[in-house]
């Protein structure tokens, strides 16, 4: 089932699901790696290299229109792009930041052009229910979901990303030449970052429901062949540099908490003759403070999981009109724009942490993992629990799922 490519690019198909045309994506029976098992997928393929999974999701309709889209892109609250390329003209690009309004962007008649839109999958559920089908890689990599649509020719060039990203071919057709391309440098005459000696290797037209996935760095051109749509699910990779700097502002926020008001003494300091000379005891006063901050690896580890489940600056929850308490038979689903993780002594979720253990833990942990939990499951939680839970109800984090509603399938 597995075919080896040159430059041992990988391409499997699907395994035959029966007849899914026009099911919502939440009603398939998912199997995004065609065949290949998540811990095969993780082994060869995950940051290694790329694979084409033909019909990954056979008949694939996408829940989000062009129409939709482009109202989306409108939005203030909403991240999005338009690219226009004139590969006819000398390799021309522009690239427009939205909001766009009704009449900012090309017609649809016009070759050539991509608009981008960041972040679907707090926007729409069914957008979300993608990213759990890919619940066999740890979610804080996972950045979001963005959709793209492009006209005859368009796209955004060829380039690499950072990310880890699969690309699902929404609607239409798209060309996708894919390169281990080692010289990586930039066209620095562009607002875009396309690469300036791009050297292709294999080259796959993608159906609707075909699926791409692409490690960090390797290169790769989409070109829509007539109208298209690409959701691209892509898993973000953070810098360490990044992280250190994350992590240390949020550690100095808390020095006064941490440390004692402790101030420094100097008595014993003899007379000097170099007024300027920086006492040694003083330095090592100032040291000794910074180690003892650093020095605590469970504070850093909850300031990394409140770091990663920090809400995007554009997203917003919205809190139930109405005051909402839990009810026996009521199972609970993490909203769509929920971010959860955990750790050995710590849950995190929006960017805020509570330290949990024992039996309570398990459970939020499930809560975490799953997405949810059912009524029976609830149903033998501690009144600790229900209460937290009730508290997320009400800040919008969490919805109420009464027990008519199946929570297997989201
Ligand atoms: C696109 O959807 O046009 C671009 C996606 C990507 O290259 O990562
Ligand atoms: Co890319």
């Amino acid at each position: 089932m597995i075919q080896r490519a040159r430059s041992s690019v990988a391409s499997t198909s699907g395994k035959a699901m029966g007849k899914a045309v026009n099911q919502p994506v939440e009603k398939m029976p998912i199997d995004l790696l065609g065949g290949l098992s998540p811990r095969q997928f993780m082994a060869e393929y995950w940051q290694r290299k790329p694979l084409l999974v033909r019909q990954a999701i056979p008949g694939f309709v996408p829940s989000v229109s062009r129409d939709e889209l482009f109202t989306l892109a409108a939005r203030e609250d909403v991240e999005s792009r338009c690219v226009v390329s004139e590969r006819a003209k000398g390799q021309a690009w522009t690239l427009r930041r939205g909001p766009f309004g009704k009449r900012s962007l090309p017609s649809v008649r016009q070759p050539g052009w991509s608009l981008l839109v960041q972040g679907v999958d707090t926007l729409h559920d069914e957008v979300a229910a993608l990213k759990q089908a890919l619940n066999f890689i740890p979610s804080a990599r996972l950045d979001d979901v963005m959709i793209s649509y492009a006209t005859e020719g368009g796209g955004v060039g060829p380039h690499f990303d950072s990310y880890d990203v699969f690309l699902l071919q929404a609607q239409g057709q798209r060309r996708w030449r894919i390169g281990p391309q080692r010289d990586l440098r930039l066209r620095e005459d562009l607002p875009l970052k396309i690469l300036s000696h791009f050297k292709p290797e294999v080259e796959w037209v993608l159906e609707p429901g075909d699926l791409l996935y692409l490690p960090p760095r390797y290169a790769h051109d989409g070109i829509a062949i007539g109208e298209c749509m690409t959701w691209s699910m892509g898993f973000r990779a953070p810098r360490q540099d990044e992280l250190a700097h994350e992590l240390l502002a949020r550690l100095a926020d808390r020095a006064a908490e941490e440390l004692p008001p402790t101030i420094y003494q100097d008595a014993g300091q003899v007379a000097t003759t170099q007024p300027a000379k920086m006492p040694a005891n003083l330095q090592s006063f100032a040291r000794s403070a910074v180690e003892a901050l650093l020095h605590q690896p469970r504070r850093l580890d909850q300031c990394l999981g409140e770091y990663l489940t920090e809400p995007k600056p554009q997203v917003w929850f919205d809190a139930p009109a109405s005051a909402q308490r839990l009810k026996p038979s009521d199972g609970v689903r993490l909203d769509r724009r929920s971010q959860m993780l955990y750790d050995r002594s710590h849950i995190y979720l929006n960017g805020e942490s509570w330290r949990a253990a024992g039996e309570d833990a398990r459970w939020m942990r499930r809560l975490a993992d799953a997405r949810a939990l059912s009524a029976a499951e609830l149903s033998q939680t501690s009144d600790a629990v229900r209460h937290l839970l009730s508290d997320w109800l009400m800040a919008g984090w969490l919805q109420r799922v009464p027990r008519a509603t199946s929570l297997t399938q989201r």
